[in-house]
């Protein structure tokens, strides 16, 4: 029995050189036979894809870059929200539930089975234990813009940097997808947020959306990092922001030379997070050549005497080593979703634009969530 229309996946044919070489020489749109109910198992549900998140690690997977990857031909889109279009007799959903996947759990992310459903594509399958609600009120958007951004944002905050009331966070890549969900939870759990990027349109949308100061960062070809049009190092306006103190919390999502330059600007004890790489993409497997010199360095002359913590914070690695952390985080996720939080939504794009999509999440086109609606 067909479950819908003949609709549209994206592929991957293989990996590209570079997340772009693989955007604009691997990557097709095809049509999609809906998935047949007979070939599916009992807990199996057939969504029908309304929104998904362009996520950067859509980008660096179709380059071959990482930990937990679908093999080519594969359609990529981590994270979607859709309608229930079937459902199999133990799945304990209703025709036309609105859900959200969970990217750990479902689509090319996961470990298993249900890799190859990603949500560039009209239709997706997942079990049914893999489908959240989507909470009332929602968008589609909205809704494929939650699990992997905050979820990301809890684990690097709380989970592993230990943010608390009255404390300040630094958060560099603030205009991004996880970056705008860090200024968000950040603002929740009580503390003090400076946001750093390098567009003053992006960071007054930042500063909107709760940062409670932002500095223009500029890299000069040293390597040095100044701020604002008066060329102030970000030592100093940090000290500047928070009494001659420094900041407790640094949550790096852009490393290269803005990571070292922070912990000047940091106090005695802070803690220092390692969210990614926006900045240097290539280093997660040596790209750039083997022995090419490591971008990101952070010198420990600083790290001992300022007696910090430096704590890496890969979220997904971590949940799958230890799924028993996730209860606390989804928790307290819904608790905030209850209380008002909601992501944002930045740009959105027909499935059909999906390159161009793609394009402006590797440039930093957009503040916040980037979606593709099949
Ligand atoms: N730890 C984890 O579990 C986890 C989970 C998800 C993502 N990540 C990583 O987190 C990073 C950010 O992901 P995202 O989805 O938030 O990406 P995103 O939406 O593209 O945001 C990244 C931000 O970084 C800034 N940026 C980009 N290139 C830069 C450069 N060359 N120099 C300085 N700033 C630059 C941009 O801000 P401005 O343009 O405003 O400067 C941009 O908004 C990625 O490296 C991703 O792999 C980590």
């Amino acid at each position: 029995m067909a479950m819908g229309p003949i609709g549209v996946r994206a592929v991957v044919e293989a990996f590209g050189e570079t997340p772009l070489d693989a955007v604009e020489h691997q990557l097709r749109l095809e049509p999609q036979p809906p998935p047949d109910p007979a070939e599916l198992g009992p807990s199996d549900v057939i969504v029908a894809v309304r929104a998904a998140q362009v996520g950067w690690v859509d980008l660096l997977m179709a380059s071959g870059q990482y930990q937990h990857m679908a093999s080519p031909p594969y359609t990529p889109g981590l994270e979607l929200a859709g309608d229930v279009v079937w459902r199999g007799p133990e799945a304990p959903l209703e025709v036309g539930a609105r859900v959200i996947a969970d990217g750990l759990r479902t689509g090319p992310r996961s470990l298993g089975a249900y890799q190859r459903w990603g949500g560039f594509a009209s239709y997706a399958v997942a079990p049914a234990d893999a489908l959240r609600p989507l909470p009332v009120g929602w968008s589609h958007d909205q809704g494929a813009c939650f699990l992997g951004s905050y979820e990301t944002a809890y684990h690097c905050l709380v989970a592993r940097g230990r943010l608390a009331a009255g404390e300040t966070v630094l958060i560099h890549g603030a205009s991004g997808a996880t970056g705008l969900a860090a200024v968000h939870l950040a603002k929740r759990l009580g503390a003090t947020v400076i946001a750093t990027g390098r567009s003053p349109d992006k960071l007054a949308e930042v500063a909107a959306q709760g940062a409670d100061h932002t500095l223009r960062t500029h890299a000069d070809p040293e390597g040095r990092i100044s701020c604002g049009d008066d060329g102030e190092s970000l030592r100093d306006a940090l000290k500047r922001l928070t009494g001659g103190r420094g900041v407790d919390v640094v949550y790096d999502g852009v490393g290269g030379p803005i990571s070292a330059a922070s912990l000047r600007g940091v106090r005695f004890g802070a803690r220092y997070l390692i969210v990614g790489w926006a900045a240097t993409p290539f280093v997660a497997k040596g790209r750039g050549g083997r022995g090419a010199p490591n971008a990101n360095v952070l010198p420990t002359n600083l790290i001992m005497m300022k007696g910090l913590d430096v704590l890496g914070c890969p979220t997904a690695i971590s949940t799958h080593r230890d799924p028993t952390i996730r209860g606390e985080r989804l928790a307290a996720l819904d608790r905030w979703v209850a209380e008002g939080l909601v992501p944002h939504v930045g740009a959105t794009y027909p499935l059909s634009e999906l390159k161009e999509a793609l394009r402006a999440k590797w440039a930093s086109r957009v503040v916040g969530g980037v979606v593709v609606r099949p």
